[in-house]
């Protein structure tokens, strides 16, 4: 297990009382090159060192990932003080594509999770006064539902802790095997 995802898992851990360590800002570059930033919330590893989420294929991160597919996630742990930068590469999964893989997120979100898949098109102009709608089919995750797996190919660790602070690179070289070494942070 490379030395970062050790760390991370420790991160999870420490903090698995506090469900905003599981969100974590995601950067992509829109089709005019500005960045753009957002929470989005952590449903896991897949393939060891693939970051997950889940999210609407009809989002503006969506194209923007098809476009550019790499995109950078910044992570802090408020309790243990650590920030985790990750340089990614995307790769997107949605319903309509099918597969047991999408199903399988899709069962493990609850209802009011569910709920805002049903809601309209992310971005349409809406009147308030009217409530959205909330009703669907819930037993099968809706076309526009889908899973995005970010690759990890860098990680650049800060630890505020201590003094010095520790900061990490940690890269993977031509055969897939992390190398980590330690910088002035
Ligand atoms: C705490 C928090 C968690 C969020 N989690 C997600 C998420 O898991 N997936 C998602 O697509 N959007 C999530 N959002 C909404 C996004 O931040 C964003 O507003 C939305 O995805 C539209 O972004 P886009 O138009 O850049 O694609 C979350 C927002 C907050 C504040």
């Amino acid at each position: 297990m490379p030395a970062w995802l050790q760390q991370l898992t420790k991160s999870l851990h420490k903090t698995r009382s506090q469900p905003e360590s599981r969100y974590f800002q995601l950067a992509t570059v829109d089709s005019h090159g500005a960045p753009k930033c957002r929470t989005v919330v952590f449903r896991g590893l897949v393939d060891e060192t693939a970051l997950s989420i889940i999210s609407d294929t009809r989002s503006q991160k969506w194209p923007e990932l098809e476009k550019a597919s790499r995109a950078e996630i910044c992570w802090y742990f408020t309790k243990t003080r650590e920030q985790y930068r990750f340089t990614t590469h995307c790769r997107r999964f949605s319903a309509s594509q099918g597969g047991e893989f999408v199903q399988q997120y899709w069962c493990k979100l609850s209802d009011a999770g569910k709920k805002q898949f049903f809601w309209g098109e992310p971005g349409e102009t809406r009147d308030p006064s009217y409530p959205l709608k909330s009703h669907g089919d819930f037993s099968v995750p809706p076309p526009h539902f889908g899973v995005m797996l970010f690759d990890v190919d860098k990680v650049d660790y800060l630890n505020l802790r201590g003094n010095p602070q520790q900061r990490e690179i940690h890269t993977r070289d031509d055969h897939g095997s992390w190398e980590t070494h330690a910088i002035i942070p």
